[in-house]
Protein backbone atom coordinates (compact mmCIF):
# COMPACT_ATOMS: atom_id res chain seq x y z
CA UNK A 1 0.00 0.00 0.00
CA UNK A 2 1.34 3.54 -0.99
CA UNK A 3 -0.33 4.87 2.26
CA UNK A 4 -0.53 7.83 -0.34
CA UNK A 5 -4.42 9.91 -0.64
CA UNK A 6 -5.51 9.66 -4.22
CA UNK A 7 -5.26 13.26 -4.90
CA UNK A 8 -1.36 12.67 -3.68
CA UNK A 9 -0.80 11.07 -6.79
CA UNK A 10 0.47 12.82 -10.02
CA UNK A 11 -2.22 11.57 -12.08
CA UNK A 12 -4.59 13.04 -9.87
CA UNK A 13 -3.21 16.33 -10.36
CA UNK A 14 -2.78 15.84 -14.05
CA UNK A 15 -6.74 14.73 -13.94
CA UNK A 16 -7.42 18.32 -11.86
CA UNK A 17 -5.38 20.04 -14.51
CA UNK A 18 -7.02 18.37 -17.24
CA UNK A 19 -10.68 19.30 -15.67
CA UNK A 20 -9.69 22.45 -14.53
CA UNK A 21 -8.76 23.18 -18.42
CA UNK A 22 -10.93 21.52 -20.62
CA UNK A 23 -14.12 20.73 -18.81
CA UNK A 24 -15.86 24.01 -19.73
CA UNK A 25 -15.15 22.93 -23.43
CA UNK A 26 -16.10 19.60 -23.59
CA UNK A 27 -19.24 18.75 -25.10
CA UNK A 28 -20.33 15.33 -26.57
CA UNK A 29 -22.01 16.40 -29.43
CA UNK A 30 -18.31 18.22 -30.51
CA UNK A 31 -16.94 14.92 -29.53
CA UNK A 32 -19.17 13.10 -31.63
CA UNK A 33 -19.33 15.43 -34.44
CA UNK A 34 -15.19 15.79 -34.55
CA UNK A 35 -14.50 12.10 -34.12
CA UNK A 36 -16.23 9.39 -36.71
CA UNK A 37 -14.81 6.36 -35.32
CA UNK A 38 -15.93 7.71 -31.40
CA UNK A 39 -18.22 4.68 -31.06
CA UNK A 40 -15.63 2.37 -32.04
CA UNK A 41 -12.52 3.70 -29.85
CA UNK A 42 -14.97 3.76 -26.87
CA UNK A 43 -16.69 0.69 -26.68
CA UNK A 44 -16.23 -2.84 -25.97
CA UNK A 45 -17.38 -6.10 -26.62
CA UNK A 46 -17.05 -9.23 -23.92
CA UNK A 47 -17.29 -12.52 -24.73
CA UNK A 48 -17.23 -14.75 -21.89
CA UNK A 49 -13.55 -17.21 -22.33
CA UNK A 50 -16.28 -20.48 -21.82
CA UNK A 51 -19.17 -19.49 -23.44
CA UNK A 52 -19.65 -17.49 -26.64
CA UNK A 53 -23.18 -16.77 -25.54
CA UNK A 54 -22.20 -15.32 -22.56
CA UNK A 55 -21.19 -11.42 -24.37
CA UNK A 56 -22.17 -8.10 -24.13
CA UNK A 57 -21.41 -4.62 -25.61
CA UNK A 58 -20.22 -1.52 -22.94
CA UNK A 59 -20.79 1.69 -25.12
CA UNK A 60 -19.11 4.34 -23.25
CA UNK A 61 -18.58 6.80 -25.49
CA UNK A 62 -21.17 9.17 -24.46
CA UNK A 63 -18.92 9.91 -21.83
CA UNK A 64 -17.46 13.34 -21.04
CA UNK A 65 -13.39 12.09 -21.69
CA UNK A 66 -11.45 12.19 -24.35
CA UNK A 67 -8.47 9.61 -25.45
CA UNK A 68 -5.90 11.57 -22.87
CA UNK A 69 -8.24 12.03 -20.22
CA UNK A 70 -8.55 8.16 -20.67
CA UNK A 71 -4.96 7.89 -20.41
CA UNK A 72 -4.32 9.80 -17.48
CA UNK A 73 -7.06 8.22 -15.96
CA UNK A 74 -5.82 4.66 -16.23
CA UNK A 75 -2.55 6.31 -15.32
CA UNK A 76 -4.05 6.97 -11.87
CA UNK A 77 -5.35 3.18 -11.61
CA UNK A 78 -1.71 2.11 -11.98
CA UNK A 79 -0.38 4.71 -9.45
CA UNK A 80 -2.85 3.23 -6.94
CA UNK A 81 -1.26 -0.12 -7.70
CA UNK A 82 -4.87 -1.12 -8.60
CA UNK A 83 -3.21 -4.59 -10.23
CA UNK A 84 -0.93 -5.35 -7.48
CA UNK A 85 -4.34 -4.97 -5.06
CA UNK A 86 -6.32 -7.59 -7.74
CA UNK A 87 -3.62 -9.90 -7.47
CA UNK A 88 -3.74 -9.92 -3.58
CA UNK A 89 -7.11 -10.05 -3.71
CA UNK A 90 -7.38 -13.30 -5.88
CA UNK A 91 -4.46 -14.77 -3.51
CA UNK A 92 -5.98 -14.39 -0.03
CA UNK A 93 -3.96 -11.56 1.16
CA UNK A 94 -5.51 -9.45 4.06
CA UNK A 95 -6.77 -6.32 2.08
CA UNK A 96 -9.48 -5.88 4.44
CA UNK A 97 -7.60 -4.77 7.08
CA UNK A 98 -9.51 -3.24 9.82
CA UNK A 99 -11.06 -6.84 10.21
CA UNK A 100 -7.81 -8.81 9.20
CA UNK A 101 -9.40 -10.79 6.96
CA UNK A 102 -9.08 -11.83 2.89
CA UNK A 103 -11.37 -10.82 0.44
CA UNK A 104 -12.01 -14.44 -1.48
CA UNK A 105 -15.93 -14.50 -2.89
CA UNK A 106 -13.88 -15.00 -6.29
CA UNK A 107 -13.06 -18.08 -4.80
CA UNK A 108 -16.55 -19.15 -4.27
CA UNK A 109 -16.79 -19.12 -7.82
CA UNK A 110 -13.60 -20.50 -9.40
CA UNK A 111 -14.40 -23.95 -9.48
CA UNK A 112 -10.93 -24.83 -8.61
CA UNK A 113 -10.61 -25.36 -4.93
CA UNK A 114 -13.34 -27.72 -3.42
CA UNK A 115 -12.89 -26.51 0.29
CA UNK A 116 -14.22 -22.76 -0.45
CA UNK A 117 -17.38 -24.17 -1.17
CA UNK A 118 -20.32 -26.91 -0.76
CA UNK A 119 -21.82 -27.11 -3.40
CA UNK A 120 -22.22 -31.04 -3.16
CA UNK A 121 -24.20 -30.23 0.02
CA UNK A 122 -26.25 -27.33 -1.38
CA UNK A 123 -26.77 -29.31 -4.72
CA UNK A 124 -28.11 -32.52 -2.80
CA UNK A 125 -30.73 -30.66 -1.12
CA UNK A 126 -31.86 -28.13 -3.48
CA UNK A 127 -32.40 -31.29 -6.00
CA UNK A 128 -34.81 -33.00 -2.67
CA UNK A 129 -36.54 -30.06 -2.30
CA UNK A 130 -37.20 -30.03 -6.11
CA UNK A 131 -38.16 -32.73 -7.33
CA UNK A 132 -40.57 -32.81 -4.38
CA UNK A 133 -38.56 -36.00 -2.67
CA UNK A 134 -37.73 -34.26 0.45
CA UNK A 135 -41.11 -33.50 2.58
CA UNK A 136 -42.15 -31.74 5.20
CA UNK A 137 -43.57 -32.83 8.48
CA UNK A 138 -47.23 -34.44 7.19
CA UNK A 139 -44.98 -35.64 4.41
CA UNK A 140 -46.44 -33.13 1.80
CA UNK A 141 -43.48 -31.70 -0.85
CA UNK A 142 -42.25 -28.34 -0.23
CA UNK A 143 -44.21 -25.66 -2.08
CA UNK A 144 -42.79 -22.29 -0.59
CA UNK A 145 -39.68 -20.89 0.65
CA UNK A 146 -38.96 -17.96 3.23
CA UNK A 147 -35.35 -16.74 2.88
CA UNK A 148 -35.22 -14.76 6.70
CA UNK A 149 -32.14 -12.58 5.99
CA UNK A 150 -30.93 -9.15 5.63
CA UNK A 151 -28.66 -7.19 3.81
CA UNK A 152 -26.24 -9.31 1.83
CA UNK A 153 -28.05 -12.26 3.38
CA UNK A 154 -31.45 -10.96 1.41
CA UNK A 155 -30.31 -8.32 -1.57
CA UNK A 156 -28.35 -10.48 -3.41
CA UNK A 157 -31.03 -13.88 -4.10
CA UNK A 158 -33.93 -11.31 -3.74
CA UNK A 159 -32.34 -9.92 -6.84
CA UNK A 160 -31.11 -12.81 -8.58
CA UNK A 161 -34.02 -14.89 -8.37
CA UNK A 162 -35.90 -11.83 -9.86
CA UNK A 163 -33.45 -11.46 -12.59
CA UNK A 164 -33.66 -15.14 -13.29
CA UNK A 165 -37.33 -15.92 -13.16
CA UNK A 166 -37.69 -16.93 -16.24
CA UNK A 167 -35.19 -20.27 -15.43
CA UNK A 168 -37.56 -20.81 -12.21
CA UNK A 169 -39.71 -23.60 -10.69
CA UNK A 170 -43.12 -22.29 -10.88
CA UNK A 171 -44.60 -24.00 -8.26
CA UNK A 172 -41.86 -23.56 -5.80
CA UNK A 173 -42.31 -20.04 -4.77
CA UNK A 174 -39.99 -18.12 -3.26
CA UNK A 175 -40.79 -15.20 -0.56
CA UNK A 176 -37.97 -12.97 1.13
CA UNK A 177 -38.62 -11.42 4.62
CA UNK A 178 -35.69 -8.88 5.92
CA UNK A 179 -37.31 -6.14 7.80
CA UNK A 180 -37.64 -6.53 11.55
CA UNK A 181 -41.82 -4.82 10.88
CA UNK A 182 -43.11 -7.73 11.96
CA UNK A 183 -45.91 -6.43 8.92
CA UNK A 184 -42.88 -7.74 6.62
CA UNK A 185 -43.39 -11.68 8.16
CA UNK A 186 -47.22 -11.27 9.24
CA UNK A 187 -47.99 -10.56 5.42
CA UNK A 188 -45.82 -12.96 4.19
CA UNK A 189 -46.71 -15.95 6.61
CA UNK A 190 -50.65 -14.81 5.74
CA UNK A 191 -50.37 -16.46 2.63
CA UNK A 192 -48.80 -19.55 3.88
CA UNK A 193 -49.53 -23.11 5.02
CA UNK A 194 -46.62 -24.70 7.73
CA UNK A 195 -46.81 -28.06 5.90
CA UNK A 196 -45.28 -27.21 2.86
CA UNK A 197 -42.81 -23.90 3.80
CA UNK A 198 -39.65 -23.97 4.30
CA UNK A 199 -37.45 -21.52 6.05
CA UNK A 200 -34.40 -20.38 5.37
CA UNK A 201 -32.11 -18.76 7.97
CA UNK A 202 -29.64 -16.65 6.47
CA UNK A 203 -27.51 -15.07 8.25
CA UNK A 204 -23.29 -14.80 8.01
CA UNK A 205 -23.13 -14.02 11.97
CA UNK A 206 -26.42 -15.39 13.35
CA UNK A 207 -26.02 -12.73 15.43
CA UNK A 208 -28.23 -10.12 13.18
CA UNK A 209 -31.00 -8.78 15.71
CA UNK A 210 -33.76 -8.47 12.54
CA UNK A 211 -32.77 -11.89 11.28
CA UNK A 212 -32.89 -13.75 14.78
CA UNK A 213 -36.28 -11.93 15.90
CA UNK A 214 -37.87 -13.23 12.43
CA UNK A 215 -36.79 -16.91 12.71
CA UNK A 216 -37.70 -17.28 15.70
CA UNK A 217 -41.31 -15.57 15.31
CA UNK A 218 -41.41 -17.94 12.22
CA UNK A 219 -40.34 -20.92 14.57
CA UNK A 220 -43.54 -19.98 16.91
CA UNK A 221 -45.98 -19.61 14.16
CA UNK A 222 -44.45 -22.77 12.69
CA UNK A 223 -44.63 -24.98 16.24
CA UNK A 224 -48.17 -23.25 16.41
CA UNK A 225 -49.14 -25.73 13.57
CA UNK A 226 -46.37 -28.72 14.25
CA UNK A 227 -46.56 -28.95 17.76
CA UNK A 228 -43.48 -31.31 18.30
CA UNK A 229 -40.03 -29.16 18.17
CA UNK A 230 -38.84 -32.44 16.19
CA UNK A 231 -40.23 -31.04 13.28
CA UNK A 232 -38.19 -28.03 12.96
CA UNK A 233 -35.49 -30.35 11.10
CA UNK A 234 -37.46 -30.45 7.82
CA UNK A 235 -38.48 -27.33 8.02
CA UNK A 236 -35.70 -24.89 9.13
CA UNK A 237 -32.44 -24.61 7.26
CA UNK A 238 -29.51 -22.32 8.35
CA UNK A 239 -27.05 -20.29 6.23
CA UNK A 240 -24.43 -19.24 8.17
CA UNK A 241 -20.83 -18.85 9.34
CA UNK A 242 -21.64 -19.47 13.19
CA UNK A 243 -22.10 -22.97 13.72
CA UNK A 244 -22.64 -22.52 17.82
CA UNK A 245 -25.29 -20.11 17.08
CA UNK A 246 -27.24 -22.27 14.62
CA UNK A 247 -27.30 -25.05 16.75
CA UNK A 248 -28.20 -23.01 19.91
CA UNK A 249 -31.33 -21.75 17.95
CA UNK A 250 -32.93 -25.29 17.37
CA UNK A 251 -31.29 -26.20 13.55
CA UNK A 252 -28.86 -29.18 13.30
CA UNK A 253 -25.61 -29.13 11.82
CA UNK A 254 -27.04 -31.64 9.15
CA UNK A 255 -29.52 -28.15 8.34
CA UNK A 256 -26.67 -25.71 7.98
CA UNK A 257 -24.89 -24.68 4.95
CA UNK A 258 -21.87 -23.07 5.71
CA UNK A 259 -19.63 -20.89 4.52
CA UNK A 260 -16.53 -18.74 5.90
CA UNK A 261 -15.30 -15.42 6.86
CA UNK A 262 -13.34 -14.35 3.86
CA UNK A 263 -17.19 -13.92 2.35
CA UNK A 264 -18.27 -10.55 2.78
CA UNK A 265 -22.14 -10.65 3.06
CA UNK A 266 -22.79 -7.78 0.57
CA UNK A 267 -20.50 -10.11 -1.71
CA UNK A 268 -22.15 -13.51 -0.49
CA UNK A 269 -24.78 -14.38 -3.33
CA UNK A 270 -22.15 -16.81 -4.32
CA UNK A 271 -21.98 -18.67 -1.35
CA UNK A 272 -24.28 -20.94 0.52
CA UNK A 273 -26.13 -17.47 0.93
CA UNK A 274 -27.23 -18.76 -2.72
CA UNK A 275 -29.45 -21.46 -2.02
CA UNK A 276 -32.72 -20.01 -2.34
CA UNK A 277 -31.04 -19.02 -5.96
CA UNK A 278 -30.11 -22.67 -6.09
CA UNK A 279 -33.75 -24.32 -5.21
CA UNK A 280 -35.68 -21.13 -7.92
CA UNK A 281 -33.44 -22.42 -10.75
CA UNK A 282 -32.23 -25.07 -10.22
CA UNK A 283 -28.50 -26.33 -9.13
CA UNK A 284 -27.06 -26.53 -12.86
CA UNK A 285 -28.17 -22.87 -13.35
CA UNK A 286 -26.79 -21.51 -10.28
CA UNK A 287 -23.52 -22.53 -11.10
CA UNK A 288 -23.74 -21.53 -15.02
CA UNK A 289 -24.40 -17.92 -12.84
CA UNK A 290 -21.08 -18.62 -10.79
CA UNK A 291 -19.41 -19.79 -13.83
CA UNK A 292 -20.24 -16.23 -15.59
CA UNK A 293 -18.62 -14.47 -13.05
CA UNK A 294 -15.47 -16.50 -12.49
CA UNK A 295 -15.43 -15.73 -16.16
CA UNK A 296 -15.48 -12.15 -15.37
CA UNK A 297 -12.79 -12.49 -12.76
CA UNK A 298 -10.58 -14.15 -15.47
CA UNK A 299 -10.85 -11.10 -17.80
CA UNK A 300 -10.71 -8.68 -14.78
CA UNK A 301 -7.29 -10.52 -13.80
CA UNK A 302 -6.08 -10.71 -17.47
CA UNK A 303 -6.85 -7.98 -19.88
CA UNK A 304 -4.60 -4.68 -19.40
CA UNK A 305 -6.08 -1.71 -18.13
CA UNK A 306 -7.09 -0.10 -21.52
CA UNK A 307 -9.88 -3.32 -22.50
CA UNK A 308 -10.55 -3.98 -18.74
CA UNK A 309 -14.36 -3.37 -18.64
CA UNK A 310 -14.64 -3.32 -14.64
CA UNK A 311 -11.67 -0.35 -14.81
CA UNK A 312 -12.80 1.44 -17.45
CA UNK A 313 -16.63 1.69 -15.40
CA UNK A 314 -14.45 2.51 -12.38
CA UNK A 315 -12.52 5.28 -13.55
CA UNK A 316 -15.37 7.14 -15.72
CA UNK A 317 -17.18 6.78 -12.42
CA UNK A 318 -13.84 8.89 -10.71
CA UNK A 319 -13.86 11.29 -13.43
CA UNK A 320 -17.50 11.92 -12.55
CA UNK A 321 -17.01 12.15 -8.75
CA UNK A 322 -13.95 13.10 -8.20
CA UNK A 323 -13.62 15.83 -10.92
CA UNK A 324 -17.46 16.76 -11.91
CA UNK A 325 -18.64 16.97 -8.43
CA UNK A 326 -21.01 14.66 -9.49
CA UNK A 327 -22.69 13.04 -6.33
CA UNK A 328 -24.85 10.11 -7.35
CA UNK A 329 -24.89 7.39 -10.36
CA UNK A 330 -28.04 5.83 -11.39
CA UNK A 331 -28.43 1.90 -12.47
CA UNK A 332 -31.24 2.01 -14.84
CA UNK A 333 -31.95 -1.35 -16.26
CA UNK A 334 -34.30 -1.65 -19.08
CA UNK A 335 -35.70 -4.99 -18.02
CA UNK A 336 -38.08 -6.00 -15.70
CA UNK A 337 -36.26 -9.05 -14.37
CA UNK A 338 -33.67 -6.38 -13.31
CA UNK A 339 -36.16 -4.31 -10.92
CA UNK A 340 -34.19 -4.99 -8.19
CA UNK A 341 -30.63 -4.58 -9.46
CA UNK A 342 -29.89 -0.59 -8.16
CA UNK A 343 -31.38 -1.79 -4.71
CA UNK A 344 -28.41 -4.58 -4.61
CA UNK A 345 -26.09 -2.07 -5.86
CA UNK A 346 -27.12 0.66 -3.32
CA UNK A 347 -25.48 -2.12 -0.47
CA UNK A 348 -23.10 -3.32 -2.90
CA UNK A 349 -21.07 0.08 -3.65
CA UNK A 350 -22.27 2.10 -0.67
CA UNK A 351 -21.83 -0.12 1.89
CA UNK A 352 -18.49 -0.93 0.44
CA UNK A 353 -17.30 2.48 -0.89
CA UNK A 354 -19.22 5.07 1.68
CA UNK A 355 -16.14 5.84 3.73
CA UNK A 356 -14.17 8.64 4.87
CA UNK A 357 -11.02 7.28 5.98
CA UNK A 358 -8.51 5.48 4.52
CA UNK A 359 -7.12 1.97 5.43
CA UNK A 360 -4.22 4.07 6.63
CA UNK A 361 -6.48 5.95 9.23
CA UNK A 362 -6.33 9.57 7.19
CA UNK A 363 -9.33 11.55 6.18
CA UNK A 364 -9.68 11.88 2.62
CA UNK A 365 -10.15 15.38 1.22
CA UNK A 366 -11.87 14.19 -1.74
CA UNK A 367 -15.26 12.31 -2.34
CA UNK A 368 -15.60 8.42 -1.95
CA UNK A 369 -18.17 6.11 -3.26
CA UNK A 370 -21.63 7.70 -4.81
CA UNK A 371 -25.44 7.08 -3.95
CA UNK A 372 -26.44 4.35 -5.92
CA UNK A 373 -30.16 4.69 -6.99
CA UNK A 374 -32.45 3.64 -10.06
CA UNK A 375 -34.82 2.09 -11.15
CA UNK A 376 -36.22 0.03 -13.44
CA UNK A 377 -36.69 1.62 -17.63
CA UNK A 378 -39.51 2.86 -18.48
CA UNK A 379 -41.07 3.49 -15.26
CA UNK A 380 -38.55 5.85 -14.24
CA UNK A 381 -39.31 8.03 -17.52
CA UNK A 382 -41.71 8.90 -15.93
CA UNK A 383 -40.81 9.68 -12.45
CA UNK A 384 -37.18 11.10 -11.92
CA UNK A 385 -36.37 11.48 -15.67
CA UNK A 386 -37.05 14.70 -15.90
CA UNK A 387 -34.49 15.82 -13.31
CA UNK A 388 -32.03 13.83 -15.33
CA UNK A 389 -32.25 15.43 -18.53
CA UNK A 390 -33.40 19.79 -17.17
CA UNK A 391 -32.30 19.36 -13.55
CA UNK A 392 -29.64 21.31 -12.03
CA UNK A 393 -27.69 18.12 -10.72
CA UNK A 394 -25.50 15.63 -13.03
CA UNK A 395 -26.23 12.21 -12.83
CA UNK A 396 -23.92 9.84 -14.54
CA UNK A 397 -26.14 6.78 -15.60
CA UNK A 398 -25.68 3.19 -16.56
CA UNK A 399 -28.66 1.72 -19.24
CA UNK A 400 -28.69 -1.81 -19.30
CA UNK A 401 -30.72 -3.90 -22.08
CA UNK A 402 -31.03 -7.39 -23.35
CA UNK A 403 -31.24 -7.42 -27.25
CA UNK A 404 -33.84 -10.13 -26.81
CA UNK A 405 -36.87 -10.71 -24.23
CA UNK A 406 -38.35 -13.71 -22.55
CA UNK A 407 -41.69 -12.45 -23.34
CA UNK A 408 -42.46 -12.03 -26.86
CA UNK A 409 -45.26 -10.58 -26.59
CA UNK A 410 -47.16 -9.34 -29.79
CA UNK A 411 -44.47 -10.41 -31.62
CA UNK A 412 -41.87 -8.83 -29.24
CA UNK A 413 -43.68 -5.38 -29.91
CA UNK A 414 -43.64 -3.90 -26.16
CA UNK A 415 -39.55 -4.85 -26.29
CA UNK A 416 -39.12 -3.26 -29.43
CA UNK A 417 -41.04 -0.14 -27.44
CA UNK A 418 -38.99 -0.77 -24.47
CA UNK A 419 -35.71 -1.09 -26.21
CA UNK A 420 -36.57 2.08 -28.29
CA UNK A 421 -36.13 4.19 -25.03
CA UNK A 422 -33.15 2.69 -24.18
CA UNK A 423 -31.58 4.41 -27.21
CA UNK A 424 -33.47 7.22 -27.35
CA UNK A 425 -32.76 8.20 -23.37
CA UNK A 426 -28.96 8.34 -23.17
CA UNK A 427 -29.12 9.91 -26.91
CA UNK A 428 -31.58 12.67 -25.33
CA UNK A 429 -29.19 13.20 -22.24
CA UNK A 430 -25.81 13.39 -24.28
CA UNK A 431 -27.66 15.58 -27.61
CA UNK A 432 -30.54 17.40 -25.83
CA UNK A 433 -31.91 20.66 -27.65
CA UNK A 434 -30.78 23.37 -28.35
CA UNK A 435 -33.26 26.64 -28.21
CA UNK A 436 -32.63 26.66 -31.81
CA UNK A 437 -34.31 23.43 -32.09
CA UNK A 438 -36.88 24.65 -30.19
CA UNK A 439 -37.35 28.15 -31.69
CA UNK A 440 -38.23 26.34 -35.16
CA UNK A 441 -40.08 24.07 -33.76
CA UNK A 442 -42.67 26.34 -31.45
CA UNK A 443 -42.56 29.46 -34.60
CA UNK A 444 -42.56 32.69 -34.18
CA UNK A 445 -44.94 33.32 -31.59
CA UNK A 446 -44.18 31.04 -28.64
CA UNK A 447 -43.12 33.18 -25.50
CA UNK A 448 -39.38 33.34 -24.40
CA UNK A 449 -40.61 31.54 -21.09
CA UNK A 450 -41.97 28.43 -22.77
CA UNK A 451 -39.00 28.14 -25.24
CA UNK A 452 -36.49 28.42 -22.51
CA UNK A 453 -38.45 25.97 -20.56
CA UNK A 454 -37.65 23.31 -23.64
CA UNK A 455 -34.53 23.38 -23.68
CA UNK A 456 -32.70 20.48 -23.26
CA UNK A 457 -28.99 21.57 -22.36
CA UNK A 458 -27.62 17.72 -23.15
CA UNK A 459 -24.27 16.83 -22.13
CA UNK A 460 -25.17 14.44 -19.64
CA UNK A 461 -23.24 11.14 -19.71
CA UNK A 462 -24.18 7.38 -19.54
CA UNK A 463 -22.53 4.10 -20.14
CA UNK A 464 -24.96 1.24 -22.29
CA UNK A 465 -25.02 -2.37 -22.06
CA UNK A 466 -26.70 -4.23 -24.08
CA UNK A 467 -26.36 -7.82 -23.82
CA UNK A 468 -28.47 -10.73 -26.38
CA UNK A 469 -30.47 -11.99 -23.73
CA UNK A 470 -30.52 -11.92 -19.70
CA UNK A 471 -29.24 -15.66 -18.81
CA UNK A 472 -27.79 -16.94 -15.69
CA UNK A 473 -23.99 -16.60 -17.00
CA UNK A 474 -24.99 -13.20 -18.43
CA UNK A 475 -26.35 -11.91 -15.15
CA UNK A 476 -23.47 -14.17 -12.86
CA UNK A 477 -20.47 -11.66 -15.55
CA UNK A 478 -22.66 -8.24 -15.14
CA UNK A 479 -22.82 -8.80 -11.13
CA UNK A 480 -19.08 -9.56 -11.23
CA UNK A 481 -18.21 -6.37 -13.42
CA UNK A 482 -20.14 -4.20 -10.75
CA UNK A 483 -17.90 -5.95 -7.88
CA UNK A 484 -14.49 -5.16 -9.59
CA UNK A 485 -15.61 -1.90 -10.64
CA UNK A 486 -16.25 -0.99 -7.03
CA UNK A 487 -12.86 -2.80 -6.05
CA UNK A 488 -11.04 -0.44 -8.54
CA UNK A 489 -12.73 2.98 -7.13
CA UNK A 490 -12.21 1.46 -3.46
CA UNK A 491 -7.99 0.88 -4.21
CA UNK A 492 -7.72 4.23 -6.23
CA UNK A 493 -9.62 5.87 -2.86
CA UNK A 494 -7.77 4.00 -0.32
CA UNK A 495 -10.67 3.09 1.71
CA UNK A 496 -11.37 -0.55 2.56
CA UNK A 497 -14.35 -1.63 0.44
CA UNK A 498 -14.60 -4.89 2.80
CA UNK A 499 -15.54 -3.54 6.37
CA UNK A 500 -19.03 -1.98 7.22
CA UNK A 501 -18.32 0.11 10.40
CA UNK A 502 -20.78 2.32 9.44
CA UNK A 503 -23.66 0.32 10.56
CA UNK A 504 -22.50 -0.29 14.31
CA UNK A 505 -23.18 3.12 15.58
CA UNK A 506 -26.91 3.09 15.38
CA UNK A 507 -27.29 -0.44 16.15
CA UNK A 508 -26.00 0.35 19.37
CA UNK A 509 -28.12 3.08 20.14
CA UNK A 510 -30.77 1.11 19.25
CA UNK A 511 -29.96 -1.34 21.89
CA UNK A 512 -29.46 0.87 24.48
CA UNK A 513 -33.15 2.76 23.73
CA UNK A 514 -34.76 -0.40 23.10
CA UNK A 515 -34.33 -1.24 27.28
CA UNK A 516 -35.58 2.19 27.92
CA UNK A 517 -38.64 2.12 26.02
CA UNK A 518 -41.09 0.97 29.06
CA UNK A 519 -41.57 3.96 31.08
CA UNK A 520 -40.50 7.74 30.67
CA UNK A 521 -38.85 7.89 33.24
CA UNK A 522 -36.37 5.43 31.58
CA UNK A 523 -35.66 7.30 28.94
CA UNK A 524 -32.23 8.94 29.75
CA UNK A 525 -28.93 10.28 28.27
CA UNK A 526 -30.45 11.53 25.05
CA UNK A 527 -30.77 15.40 23.29
CA UNK A 528 -34.10 16.75 24.16
CA UNK A 529 -35.06 15.85 20.53
CA UNK A 530 -34.69 12.01 20.85
CA UNK A 531 -35.85 12.26 24.44
CA UNK A 532 -39.18 14.01 23.01
CA UNK A 533 -39.70 11.91 20.10
CA UNK A 534 -40.25 8.50 22.56
CA UNK A 535 -42.05 9.96 24.94
CA UNK A 536 -44.40 10.79 22.33
CA UNK A 537 -43.98 7.23 21.31
CA UNK A 538 -44.89 6.33 24.75
CA UNK A 539 -47.62 8.21 25.06
CA UNK A 540 -49.71 6.66 22.11
CA UNK A 541 -48.32 3.17 21.88
CA UNK A 542 -50.35 0.06 22.13
CA UNK A 543 -48.81 -3.46 22.65
O1 LIG B 1 -25.69 -4.04 7.30
C1 LIG B 1 -24.66 -4.61 8.03
C2 LIG B 1 -24.49 -6.06 7.71
O2 LIG B 1 -23.43 -6.54 8.48
C3 LIG B 1 -24.26 -6.34 6.23
O3 LIG B 1 -22.96 -6.15 5.83
C4 LIG B 1 -24.73 -7.72 6.12
O4 LIG B 1 -24.95 -8.09 4.78
C5 LIG B 1 -25.99 -7.68 6.96
O5 LIG B 1 -25.66 -6.83 8.03
C6 LIG B 1 -26.50 -9.00 7.45
O6 LIG B 1 -25.57 -9.66 8.24
P1 LIG B 1 -25.72 -11.18 8.60
O7 LIG B 1 -25.65 -11.97 7.35
O8 LIG B 1 -24.59 -11.50 9.53
O9 LIG B 1 -27.06 -11.38 9.29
Amino acid sequence: MSGKLASEYSSWKKLQQLYDSEHANLTLKDLFASDPSRFSKFSKEYTSSSNPENTFLLDYSKNLITEPILKTLLELVREAHVEEYRHDMFTGKHINTSEDRAVLHVALRSFGNNETSEPGHIKEFSDAVRSGAWKGYTGKSITAIVNIGIGGSDLGPVMVTEALKPYAKRDLTPYFVSNIDGTHLAETLRELDPETTLFIIASKTFTTQETITNAESAREWFLASAKDKVHIAKHFVALSTNEKAVTAFGISKDNMFGFWDWVGGRYSLWSAIGLSISLVIGHDKFEELLKGARDMDKHFRETPLEDNLPVLLAVVGIWYNDFYGAQTHALLPYDQYLHKFADYFQQGDMESNGKFVTKGGQRVNYQTGPIIWGAAGTNGQHSFYQLLHQGTKLVPADFLAPASTHNRLRGSLHHRILLSNFFAQPEALAFGKTEEEVRKELGPNASEALVKSKVFEGNRPSNSIIFPLLTPATLGSLIALYEHKIFTQGVIWGINSYDQMGVELGKVLAKNILAQLDKPEDVKGHDSSTIGLIHYYQKYRKE
